[in-house]
């Protein structure tokens, strides 16, 4: 067992955050992550609606998603039309440069090559494995959301990052999964209108992953009219 952590304050949870993309191969306890996303529930959201749908997925469960998924991304490797842009097609500077400069840090640290698509794709890949992380969570929206409803979901969603970061535990948002939205939302039986947000990969940090090293960079968000 590791030795426990030392209490961390808000400003500490902020601070240490980071996506983890390779885990161990250590259980994680499904109370605890159910008790973690009741807890974030506490996160404010317009109106007191809530909006935030979620699902655990781990045991069994998690595995055949995992082996349906290999099959699903080896058929389909660029997702299950319609895919969702998760960005403008063209990206503004400075964004485009912030986006670039994230690849160029993480795809360094891992040695992939800028030009090596092939390498890249099965990298991409291993958002659909939870990057080998043994609990996932299914962030879900009702269809009909504004994008007000979007907001309260992202606070949500820190707000579970946080209570992970302070229980010990690792993560990583997954946006990619809503390339197979419907792949997964059959495999989990959601109803229909729901939309799948993002997944969620929990377990504990592998601390030989070289991508697991990296830490990525800011810009002053009060200098961002300057900027732009
Ligand atoms: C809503 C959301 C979706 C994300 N989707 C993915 C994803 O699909 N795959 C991935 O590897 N990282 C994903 N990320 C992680 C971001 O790349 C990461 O947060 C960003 O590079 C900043 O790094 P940090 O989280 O380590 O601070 C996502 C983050 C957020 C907030």
């Amino acid at each position: 067992m590791p030795a426990p952590q030392a209490p961390v304050s808000v400003s500490g949870a902020v601070a240490r955050r980071r996506s983890v993309r390779a885990f161990l191969d250590r259980p994680v306890s499904r109370a605890t992550v159910e008790d973690i996303l009741r807890r974030a529930a506490r996160a404010p959201s317009g109106g007191n609606l809530q909006p935030w749908v979620v699902r655990v997925v781990d045991g069994a469960e998690i595995a055949a998603l995992k082996a349906l998924m290999r099959r699903q991304v080896a058929g389909m490797p660029d997702g299950e039309p319609p895919v969702p842009a998760f960005c403008p097609d063209a990206l503004k500077p400075p964004y485009l440069a912030r986006r670039r400069r994230n690849g160029e840090i993480l795809y360094g640290a891992l040695g992939i090559d800028r030009d090596d698509a092939e390498a890249r794709r099965a990298w991409i890949a291993g958002n659909f494995q939870f990057f080998g992380a043994p609990v996932g969570v299914m962030l879900f929206a009702e269809r009909q959301s504004t994008p007000y409803q979007w907001v309260d979901i992202g606070i949500y969603l820190q707000t579970v990052l946080l209570l992970l970061c302070e229980a010990g535990l690792d993560s990583c948002p997954q946006a990619d999964w809503a390339m197979y939205e419907a792949t997964v939302k059959q495999a989990l039986g959601a109803p229909p209108d729901l939309t799948l947000v993002c997944g969620i990969a929990i377990g504990y940090a592998d601390p030989d992953s070289p991508g697991n090293a990296v830490r990525t960079e800011r810009d002053d968000p009060l200098a961002a009219y300057a900027i732009r």
